[in-house]
């Protein structure tokens, strides 16, 4: 079977250790990733560190470091994260490694021998923070300082001589891409603003830096470093082994299935690279996803700005699984999302305590007192029985479509509104008053345990831990989880061991003062 999926998170800067909003992108993109595996797809899924750049130098001289001895400290909090995330990340890659290197000034020279790039002179506006630059109406004076409009940092003057990349050029190119491929820039909000701003007409693009050394050498000309951005955006093939065309990575994997990135970078991803790959005729990926922000008081959680939440210190007080299914869960995707440990909270009793890890309590505990600690071998199916359980397989298809569309908010509904009904069908057939029933008792049972098994599997992507925990209950490891189990419906097998499994989630003592 040919199914591959490639998924990639923006490459996160190692200049100061990472936050909430980092977490955000990357247990996202593991959501997808591990859906697509246990849907039978092959997947690399690709994470990393950005490190080229004004903006890492200056970082690292303000704590006197080698910006090399500073990357590899920072970088490494960040694999460190990965871990701490349970991401499964195939692969992590740092701009400093030598495999980028060559990919970028390769890609360099391809741009050259076409014609897409030319010796010339910048002057204007630069945001170091963004590592962007910024024209003079997208700039704006507060108290005798310019910032960006939009990102509301800091610009400084440059004038250098400096390489450009022929953007105009790539225009025209750009609005028919967008035209053919619909989905190319999601959500659909994003792509409205990603066109007019090509329709507004686009410059050439100043992609080497003379002033400063922190970067990968532009070949043949010593004094200039290439543009991070360029530099950055080509780990999304240097990673695949570019330009190895024959490389099974490469073959296996590009074009990407989804660059998933926060909304402040899509038009580097959604002009830029587009345009770099058109020019050096790479195919381009499927989808460029813009997600949207994590909030801490109304505000974008960012360094700058003070007011960062640590996701360490929120998963050593809750766990790890309660903060992924609450990122997952609360921020609406694609849209912003203000965090508060509040509603972390109210989602650890609701609907991890209650609805899913007592669901799971309550039926094993009756299946070990009243089935003889086995999986129910005489029983008959009723209506009640089939629906509630036919409708899984079912719905699959439909969850398919959806999570090709990212909604991942309908799957979370999906899954919680399952729980519910769960429990309703658990309690409305009551097979404590069955015990003079017993094929009817062994039933339920049966029933009740086949959507725990199925349930559990569909959270998977969301709290792998927890789910994993929870079909112990049912002997089953990671390898046994497929979708195609659901579709094919093969129910558990009668007569299977239950084992008692230990609380999945733990109750917050709420303060209601
Ligand atoms: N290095 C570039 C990306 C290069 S990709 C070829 C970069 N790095 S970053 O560390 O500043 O940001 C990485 C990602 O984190 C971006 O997608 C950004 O949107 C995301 N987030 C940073 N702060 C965020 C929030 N507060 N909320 C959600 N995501 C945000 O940009």
């Amino acid at each position: 079977m040919d199914k591959k999926f490639y998924i990639t998170t923006p490459i996160y800067y190692p200049s100061a250790k990472p936050h909430m909003g980092h977490a955000y992108s990357s247990i996202i993109a593991d959501f997808f990733a591990r859906f697509k595996r246990i849907d039978g797809f092959q997947v690399h899924f690709l994470t990393g560190t950005d490190e080229h750049g004004l903006k890492i130098q200056r970082s690292a001289e303000k704590e006197n470091f080698d910006p090399k001895q500073f990357c590899d400290q920072i970088s490494e909090t960040f694999r460190n994260l990965s871990k701490t995330l349970n991401l499964t990340n195939t692969d992590f890659i740092r701009t400093t490694e030598d495999r980028h290197k060559k990919t970028v000034q390769y890609l360099w020279n391809e741009l050259l021998k076409n014609d897409d790039i030319y010796l010339s002179k910048y002057s204007g506006w630069y945001s170091v923070s963004d590592e962007a630059f910024y024209t003079e109406d997208e700039i704006e004076e507060i108290d005798d300082n310019k910032r960006s409009i939009s990102s509301k940092s800091f610009v400084e003057w440059i004038e250098e001589e400096s390489y450009f990349f022929r953007l105009s050029k790539w225009e025209k190119p750009l609005l028919e891409y967008y035209d053919n491929h619909p989905e190319f820039i999601s959500p659909l909000s994003r792509k409205n603003e990603v066109v007019s701003f090509v329709k507004g007409g686009l410059k050439d693009l100043s992609v080497s830096r003379k002033s400063f050394s922190w970067g990968i050498k532009v070949p043949n000309d010593k004094d200039h470093v290439i543009y991070v951005w360029l530099d950055a955006l080509t780990n999304y093939i240097s990673a695949l082994n570019y330009p190895d065309k024959n490389d099974k990575l490469y073959k296996d994997f590009w074009p990407a299935s989804i660059h998933l990135i926060g909304k402040d970078i899509l038009r580097f991803h959604a002009v830029y690279w587009p345009a770099f790959l058109l020019a050096a005729k790479i195919e381009l990926p499927l989808k460029v996803y813009g997600h949207g922000w994590i909030l801490s008081g109304d505000e974008k959680m960012s360094k700058s700005k003070g007011n960062i939440l640590d996701p360490i210190e929120i998963i050593k007080k809750y766990g790890l699984d309660p903060l992924r299914y609450y990122l997952i869960k609360e921020v609406s995707f694609g849209n912003d999302g203000n965090i508060s440990q509040e509603r972390l909270e109210d989602c650890i009793n609701s609907d991890l305590a209650n609805n899913f890890g007592n669901l799971c309590q309550r039926v094993t505990a009756f299946a070990i007192k009243n089935c003889d600690s086995l999986v129910p071998k005489d029983i008959e199916f009723q209506n009640d029985d089939l629906i509630i359980l036919n409708k899984y397989k079912d719905n699959l298809e439909k969850i398919r479509k959806k999570i090709d569309n990212q909604d991942i908010n309908f799957y979370i509904e999906y899954i919680v509104n399952s729980l519910f009904e769960a429990n309703k069908y658990f309690n409305d057939q009551e097979p404590w008053k069955k015990k003079d029933d017993l094929n009817r008792l062994n039933t339920i049972v049966y029933t009740t345990l086949e959507i725990v098994r199925k349930i559990s599997f569909l959270l998977f992507p969301i709290i792998p831990e927890s789910s994993l925990k929870a079909l112990k209950i049912f002997d089953l490891s990671e390898n046994d989880i497929m979708l195609s189990t659901i579709e094919n419906n093969e129910f558990l097998t009668k007569g299977n061991k239950i084992n008692k499994i230990d609380i999945l989630f733990k109750k917050i003592e709420k303060n209601n003062d």
